[in-house]
């Protein structure tokens, strides 16, 4: 099964096929959005809303545990996720697809992992999977590697903010890339992301960032997104050649300590 995360301004994709089914799930972290589940290329896809219908839950309020969770939960391995994000580098452009290699995470009062009674530290050294990279980096016309840097929001970045973030190394900035692709990696699911431009980041804009601008850009490029969507999943293989199916070996903290050492 392949899920997409639809983020801001994409809420249903009717032009991707017929749904067949629309589901909540329950999870032991609340209720998922209502989600529908269709057949593309002949293959199983399921389409969650991240913000639920209507961007009814702002960044900082998405429940990422509870998406990540039914996702699993709905037999979900592979995850494409559209997130909207203000670039940080002039030769990026509103527009523009970007597919990002890595992260960089600001947020701050997010919780971030599954798990909490065991030790586990999952390797994030490439936190994208590299396989549903590839796909969709040769499915259509997009910037193939970026550091997708999350902030906390909801409100946008002052100008020394995007000043350190652009020293820093990053491409992207957005408020939703994370712990979503973190939590991903920690249930051994592939995640990729594929990240709308919507504006030039704070103080690189000549004007002040406005949502309706984002949500402007995010229409006019719906169209491209969708048909990269549909183009990337018809080239996913049935088997996997990547090793998310394998973040957890090794990273789960046992008995260091035998009983009989103690
Ligand atoms: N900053 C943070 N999040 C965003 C932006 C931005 O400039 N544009 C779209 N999402």
């Amino acid at each position: 099964m392949i899920g997409i995360i639809g983020g801001t301004g994409i809420y249903k994709i009717v032009e991707l096929g017929d749904e067949i089914v629309s589901q909540v799930v329950e999870t032991p972290y609340g209720p998922s959005p209502e989600m529908s589940i269709f057949q593309l290329h002949g293959k199983d896809v399921i389409f969650m809303p991240r913000h639920n219908l209507g961007h009814a839950k702002p960044p900082h309020m998405v429940n990422y545990l509870s998406n990540i969770w039914s996702l699993k939960k709905m037999g979900v391995d592979r995850v494409i996720a559209t997130n909207a994000v203000g670039s940080l580098d002039e030769s990026i452009k509103p527009g523009d697809f970007v597919i990002p290699h890595d992260f960089l995470d600001f947020t701050r009062m997010r919780k971030g992992t599954f798990y909490d009674d065991k030790t586990v530290h999952i390797d994030v050294t490439e936190p994208y999977c590299r396989e549903l990279r590839n796909i969709l980096i040769s499915s259509g016309n997009v910037v193939g590697k970026g550091v997708y840097v999350c902030t906390e929001g909801p409100r946008f970045e002052t100008a020394a903010e995007i000043q350190m973030f652009r020293q820093l190394g990053g491409t992207v900035v957005g408020m939703t890339g994370l712990p979503e692709v973190v939590l991903a990696r920690e249930l051994e699911m592939c995640y990729s992301s594929i990240c709308t431009v919507s504006n030039f980041a704070a103080s690189i804009s000549p004007t002040k960032l406005t949502m309706d601008e984002v949500f402007e850009v995010v229409e006019n490029k719906r169209k491209d997104l969708v048909k990269l969507l549909s183009d990337s999943i018809k080239r996913i293989p049935s088997e996997n050649h990547c090793d998310c199916r394998s973040t957890l070996d090794g990273a789960e903290v046992g008995d260091l300590l035998e009983p009989e050492d103690l």
